[in-house]
């Protein structure tokens, strides 16, 4: 009778998989110990996301600042990050959590004009941005969580997009490069992980082809609401430098401190079908060969042989950030309005006849692909030579309801199955070395604004940023904790 009964649950439960495809009781069974011991649980943040104090103790104004500030209908809900979550002001709370719920890293970017207000050295340094971080760093350390430090997560000083126009400036090469040396200098004692760039191919994109994110520029063509540009070159340009910017910090950490610090450094990382444009220049030298064929007209810039070298290698880790799929297709070359977006001749699109490839969460960008980050993982471990892999950030976000809302069974549902896909990719023999949920808490969500909510902690902007552990956030507490998630433990309770 037991034997029969445990044979009989068990066949419920694997018919249960297939019939409730979507539900929660199809959640896949997921312990800690799934994943390697030494595997990192983390979470992640950005600074103008979610530091707030944007006119605070020294801090110089970044793009982001007068994106939002100056051009609030750029943003959907006319908001801007100048409070955001107060994480300034609050990061002791923000540590608790990250060590109430177990993580074992946090990754959050430092604002560059929080501690080169100017953006260069020559514009001098602010002391009170140092003190920030330093504090920030110790408190972690001192519950065990591991900084993973990102020195650029899109707020360019915009003293530098005003000196020579930020990234479309050869200048800021250098600019970076001084700036990354100084973070190496004061914090490189006690972070050991450190990211050059978070999604240069979303601002290039976004902020240079379509121009829906800071500096917002596009063609006219594209948006005659753009504050100038050209999608046609001025994309490949920004690109060319943020490669070359993360070749010049890579070189000086690795010739100054690298041997000292024993710290590691990850390259860019980019989403699905913009990966090899950046992974390719910094594992082989060199552009895809599809970018060589396809830009037409002498658009793509070349690297020198000495560049070409510095880039080849420049990583000890790629971090990869998952949210979606798509479906491409390919389509005939545009001949006329030609932007980065017409020059891969391919149209990229959520559905096939008529089925998206999954459903839609809070941003309607975001169609839920679990498969797509196992996927992506193979990719970079068979085109790119096996590194070893962070998933740096992956997540999901509902729409504000203008109440607290803390159910958030959708998330849950999201985080068991990609990290299923996670597990499945290290069975499969990708070397991937940790996982960051994005995000910690409810943020600041670029020109969505506060319109929707990715944390795993809800944070209450209309009540002094109170913030509130969501349902999703004691889940991953169960897992980490090494109890049981998921799926219910039937066969163990008969
Ligand atoms: C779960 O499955 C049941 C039965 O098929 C269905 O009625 C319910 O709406 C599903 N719930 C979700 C959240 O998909
Ligand atoms: C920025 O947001 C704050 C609230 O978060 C608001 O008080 C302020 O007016 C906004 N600033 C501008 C220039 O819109
Ligand atoms: C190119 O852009 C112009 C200006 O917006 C528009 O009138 C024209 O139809 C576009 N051409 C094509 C082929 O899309």
């Amino acid at each position: 009778m037991r034997s029969k009964c445990l044979l009989l649950l068990l066949l419920i439960n694997l018919a249960c998989i297939g019939v409730l495809a979507k539900n929660h009781s199809s959640r896949p069974r997921l312990r800690r110990n799934d994943f390697p011991e030494d595997f990192i649980f983390g979470s992640a943040t950005s600074a103008y996301q979610c530091e707030g104090a944007a006119h605070e103790d020294g801090r110089g104004p970044s793009i982001w600042d007068t994106f939002s500030e100056k051009f609030p209908e750029k943003i959907k809900d006319g908001s801007n990050g100048s409070i955001a979550d107060d994480s300034y002001n609050l990061y002791n709370e923000d540590v608790d959590l990250l060590h109430q719920i177990g993580f074992d890293a946090y990754r959050f970017s430092i604002s560059w004009s929080r501690i080169l207000p100017r953006g260069d050295l020559k514009g001098g340094i602010n002391q009170a941005g140092i003190d920030y971080y330093n504090n920030l760093i110790n408190l972690l350390l001192s519950k065990g969580v591991k900084p993973f430090v990102t020195l650029f997560h899109w707020d360019l000083p915009e003293a530098l997009e005003h000196a020579y126009g930020g990234f479309l400036g050869s200048e800021i090469v250098n600019d970076f490069r001084d700036y990354a040396e100084l973070c190496f200098q004061k914090f490189g004692d006690r972070v050991k992980h450190w990211t050059t760039l978070n999604e240069p191919f979303t601002v290039v994109h976004e902020g240079y082809t379509i121009g829906e994110k800071a500096p917002g520029r596009c063609s006219s063509f594209t948006n005659p609401k753009c504050f100038g540009g050209d999608g046609a070159t001025e994309p490949y340009i920004v690109g060319h430098n943020f490669l070359l910017a993360h070749g010049a910090a890579v070189k000086i950490y690795r010739e100054k401190y690298q041997a000292i610090q024993k710290g590691k450094i990850a390259a860019a990382r980019a989403t699905a079908f913009t990966f090899d444009y950046f992974l390719e220049p910094i594992v082989y030298g060199r552009y895809p060969a599809d970018m060589v064929n396809y830009v037409k007209g002498g658009r793509l810039p070349t690297f020198t042989p000495e560049e070409s070298s510095i880039l080849k290698g420049s990583y000890d880790f790629v971090g990869v950030n998952y949210y979606s799929s798509f479906y491409v297709k390919d389509v005939p070359c545009a001949t006329e309005n030609i932007t980065m977006n017409t020059d891969s001749c391919v149209s990229i699109v959520g559905e096939r006849n008529g089925v998206p490839i999954g459903p839609a969460a809070g941003s309607d960008w975001l169609l839920i692909y679990p498969e797509g980050i196992r996927d992506l993982l193979l990719h970079a471990k068979l085109k790119f030579n096996d590194p070893a892999l962070y998933v740096t950030e992956n997540g999901v976000d509902e729409a504000s309801i203008g109440e607290i809302f803390l159910n958030d069974d959708l998330r849950i549902d999201y985080y068991a199955h990609h990290l299923k896909m996670v597990s499945d990719a290290i069975l499969m023999g990708v070397n991937v070395k940790g996982y960051f949920a994005w995000s910690l808490m409810d943020n600041f969500e670029w020109s969505e604004g506060y319109t929707v909510r990715f944390g795993l902690v809800f944070v209450d902007f209309e009540d002094g940023r109170k913030r509130y552990l969501k349902k999703s956030a004691k889940w991953f507490m169960r897992l980490l904790k090494g109890e049981y998630n998921g799926m219910r433990q039937k066969v163990a309770v008969i």
